[in-house]
């Protein structure tokens, strides 16, 4: 699911601290049409100004990432990011409700769009989000445009929730990794589309019973709705090298064990991690990425526990089924 890669050039990759003078220097390097890697409270995001056609056309380049999957725009304020777009009552609701936060809102563009077509890969809508991180708060102040910012990974591999992982992704590839240490969510942000009824599209930080109380009614499903799919989701994605089983409830002799609720810890596996031992479902989020990349160096096939799918389970079966999916050939 790679492209050529145009316009790749090669970068000296900086790594910046969460100093307001780091955070100034990125926000330059922003405005002056460059990549910059920056945590939010989900996952790490690789920005680019959403004005500027160059800049966005490195960024899919750097990602290795098919120019039909679009990109989600990020505000400093609400209010920035209501301006971009035409907003339903369920869609305000939502934003006032969640903003700042690790939700995303797909809305008709609106007159005032300043993200250009090809971060939009030619939609008539736009995916809009303000995140609550403080350094990501901060930069996109400081850099006072939209700031389209993907998943800080190449193009269906793991999302990193480390800046350690951003280098190992895409060192070479982008100006500067700004350092905020590890994303306390861990899963990316819940992707809601607005157009007609509100339509779950990724779940994500944000659970769905959060969503619907706000709402006051049920959020659809993308199911049946082909018009509206996000061109991101595809079936395989948070890739690991190694193979993943899920639901499992024995261990293979040469598999790791990713646990949950320590419900395989008996089985004497090596490697061993367990992602909340205490079956909490946040903490597993947090871990998630991170323990399957840890897991994957050096291992052939590792066995998932079976998780819980209410609350933030729903994300993290909805990011295990990804990567367990048979992958396209390379
Ligand atoms: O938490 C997050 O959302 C992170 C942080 C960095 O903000 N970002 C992120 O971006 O996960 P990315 O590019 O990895 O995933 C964005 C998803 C893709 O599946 C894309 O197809 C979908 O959002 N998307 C973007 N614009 C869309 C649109 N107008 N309509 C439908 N889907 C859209
Ligand atoms: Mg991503």
């Amino acid at each position: 699911m790679t492209e050529p890669e145009p316009s790749f050039v090669p970068r000296i990759t900086r790594h910046l601290t969460a100093a307001a003078t780091d955070i100034a220097e990125a926000a330059a390097v922003l405005r002056a049409g460059g990549l910059v890697a920056f945590p939010t409270e989900t996952v790490y995001g690789l920005g680019a100004d959403a004005r500027s056609a160059a800049a966005v056309a490195a960024l899919y380049s750097a990602k290795q990432r098919p120019r039909f999957n679009p990109l989600i725009a990020h505000f400093a304020t609400t209010e920035a990011a209501l301006a971009q777009g035409s907003f339903s009552r369920d869609a305000a609701a939502l934003a006032e409700a969640f903003w700042p936060g690790p939700l995303t809102l797909v809305v008709p563009a609106g007159p005032g769009c300043t993200i250009i077509d090809l971060a939009r890969a030619g939609l008539s809508t736009v995916a809009l989000r303000v995140p609550r991180h403080p350094v990501a708060r901060s930069l996109l102040q400081a850099a006072g445009c939209p700031v389209v910012a993907p998943s800080a990974n190449r193009s269906g591999r793991i999302s990193p929730t480390q800046a350690a992982h951003v280098r190992a992704e895409l060192d070479g590839r982008v100006d500067c990794i700004l350092d905020g240490g590890p994303t306390e969510v861990g899963l990316e942000s819940t992707i809601v589309a607005c157009l007609r009824n509100p339509v779950l599209m990724r779940p994500g930080g944000m659970t769905r019973d959060a969503l619907e109380a706000v709402l006051g009614h049920g959020l659809g499903s993308v199911d049946g709705k082909a018009e509206i799919l996000a061109p991101g989701m595809l079936a395989s994605h948070y890739a690991p090298t190694a193979s993943v089983r899920l639901g499992a409830t024995t261990v293979g002799p040469d598999e790791a064990v990713l646990d949950f609720g320590g419900q395989l810890r008996g089985a004497g596996a090596d490697p061993y991690l367990d992602l909340s031992p205490s079956g909490d479902l946040v903490e597993a989020a947090a871990n998630l990425f991170g323990y399957l990349r840890g897991l994957d160096a050096g291992v052939v096939a590792i066995a998932v526990a079976p998780i819980p799918i209410e609350g933030l389970g729903e994300a993290i079966n909805d990011r295990l089924v990804r990567a367990a999916a048979p992958r396209p050939p390379q």
